[in-house]
């Protein structure tokens, strides 16, 4: 496994690199969801490649960027044990030197939900994801269900701005009790992570009000936020959303395929996780 922090060399490395070339974005912290991104694009490429890289600018304050979780040593190893070929790990001034201020926008699909409580952060997912297809000219990029709106952004992107790419979304992995594993559940307590597994229940419960025949989304939300309300440890409710699987807009009436997604805190903590209600 060869480790890179420089965009020219990278650049050299995926030229040589035996093709197709697959890609995984990822900021890092790495945990079993990461993993079987990583195991699907070794599946079916000749060259896998990881990207590690705490972008700051799809962080909303510095102090969030900053208390994001990193362990480069740890992630370096699981890398080398699930077969990475080739890790790309800039500093952050190597992907934004001073004066570098171009961005990619790709419009109302990142304004709405997450977009619309983090303004300008599906701005800056979808300009440092561009800026790695740039990088490595990957054939293929995996990412993960749980950032379902992240997935949208990509997907607008690579067909606005015509990258070949093509993109592959991995389902959701969870744990025992159905949370979904990500970077920031290193930030919970143990108290805090044995109450966590509520959400998926929560979104469990809504899912299965819809497969009954409810399609009236306040009261699948209703009852999500019911699910919610009976564990103190969450500590604020951002949003539960119910929209349209593919415009992201929200629905009174479900009337055809949509993604119930959810916002979170618990304590200084904010999670989020997704189910699709397929029609
Ligand atoms: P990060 O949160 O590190 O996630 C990297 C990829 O892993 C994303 O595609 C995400 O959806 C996927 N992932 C995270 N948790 C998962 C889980 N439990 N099951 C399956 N897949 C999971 O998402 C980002 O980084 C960044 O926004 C990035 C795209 C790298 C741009 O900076």
């Amino acid at each position: 496994m060869r480790v890179i922090t420089k965009i020219h060399d990278m650049v050299e490395a995926c030229n040589i690199a035996p093709r197709p070339l697959g890609l995984v974005p990822t900021m890092g912290a790495l945990h079993k969801g990461h993993q079987s991104l990583f195991q699907k694009a070794r599946e079916s490429n000749r060259s896998v490649v990881v990207s590690v890289f705490v972008n700051p600018v799809q962080f909303a304050s510095q102090a969030d960027f900053e208390s994001y979780p990193r362990d480069m040593e740890k992630d370096l190893e699981f890398l080398g044990a699930c077969g990475v070929d080739l890790v790309f790990c800039p500093s952050q001034t190597e992907m934004f030197p001073i004066g570098m201020e171009s961005r990619v926008n790709v419009g109302g699909i990142g304004e709405r939900i997450e977009g619309k409580l983090r303004p300008g952060h599906f701005e800056g997912v979808a300009t440092i994801v561009c800026k790695l297809f740039n990088v490595t000219r990957a054939d293929r990029v995996y990412f993960g269900q749980k950032d379902a709106q992240q997935n949208l952004v990509i997907k607008h992107a690579i067909s606005d701005l015509n990258y070949a790419v093509k993109m592959f979304v991995v389902p959701t992995v969870r744990g025992k009790d159905g949370l979904a594993y990500s970077s920031r559940n290193a930030s919970l307590t143990a108290m805090q992570r044995k109450k966590a597994g509520i959400i998926y229940e929560a979104l469990l419960t809504a899912k299965k009000l819809f497969d009954s025949g409810e399609f009236d989304s306040e009261k699948l939300r209703n009852e999500a936020k019911r699910v919610i309300g009976l564990e103190p440890v969450i500590s604020r409710i951002e949003y539960v959303s119910i929209a349209d699987l593919v415009t992201l807009e929200e629905l009174v009436t479900i009337n055809r395929s949509a993604l119930i997604s959810v916002a979170l805190w618990i304590g200084g903590t904010r999670l989020i996780d997704n189910l699709i209600l397929s029609h």
